[in-house]
């Protein structure tokens, strides 16, 4: 299995706080049959591309140092904002450093209107943006179906365990649900930040998307389509289904 989204990387973001922790997330991951995992580190709080691949080496050293058996790979998440896309191409974070696929995220409340513009400029670098837990903005759980039209744009989309576990409430356990019944995901990633509560918790994540989807299905989300990103190859993928809204009412 392959965990594209992690918090692992100690002294970088709201992560891993420390070595220990970092190495300890790693054996967890090696528990549960993880071979790889992608150092995602939040880019606003180190907006250095450079340093983050630096950060990633050293604790690749580190954990060969502790017998663990886990290939780290570099890579952020970015936030979406309109400069973002005005970076140089060697300066924007991207998985492995192969100027192929990155990790972004939105704001949780509102979707920017720099959206397309900054989507298309990350494609003409020829980028493929992951937009990442999708189901957990606040317009997707409102209605699914706009991630159809990200899905159209050329975007793959990335749901978390938690979501899926149910770990950020009812509606977005719901929304997560809607959105792998209706192949609009595409890959599944701890989002791990630490070691209780937002852990490194792939497996059961899957173990539940495996109850909704089938084995087949839950496994391309963590190993097959997460092992084409890394190699950077383009990634084939299903007809997104239009979920038919119910009368769905949400207080916020
Ligand atoms: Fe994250």
């Amino acid at each position: 299995m392959i965990d594209l989204h992690t918090h692992i990387l100690p002294f970088a973001d709201d992560g891993a706080a420390d070595l220990k922790t970092a190495l300890a997330m790693g054996r967890a991951g090696e528990k549960q049959g993880l071979t790889t995992i992608a150092a995602t580190p939040h880019f606003y709080y180190l907006p250095d591309w450079d340093l983050i691949k630096d950060k990633v080496e050293s604790l690749q050293r580190e954990f060969h140092r502790e017998g663990l058996g886990i290939t780290l790979v570099s890579g952020a998440e970015l936030l979406l904002e309109p400069n973002l896309s005005k970076l140089p191409l060697e300066q924007i974070p991207t998985y492995g450093d192969q100027g192929k696929y990155c990790l972004i995220e939105f704001s949780f409340r509102q979707i920017s209107v720099y959206l397309n513009q900054v989507i298309f400029d990350l494609q003409v670098k020829g980028i493929t943006p992951i937009i990442a837990h999708p189901e957990r903005y606040l317009a997707v759980i409102r209605d699914p179906n706009i991630v159809l039209e990200w899905i159209d744009l050329g975007c793959l989309i990335q749901i978390n365990t938690g979501s899926v576990l149910g770990y950020f409430g009812p509606k977005i356990k719901e929304t997560a649900r809607i959105m792998l019944t209706h192949q609009m995901a595409h890959f599944l990633g701890s989002d791990g930040h630490n070691l209780k509560g937002r852990s490194l918790n792939l497996r059961k994540g899957y173990e539940a998307a495996a109850k909704i989807l089938g084995i087949e299905m839950a496994h391309k989300m963590v190993a097959d389509n997460p092992a084409v990103v890394l190699s950077g190859e383009f990634l084939e993928i299903d007809e997104p289904l239009r979920y038919k809204q119910k009368k769905r009412f949400f207080f916020f």
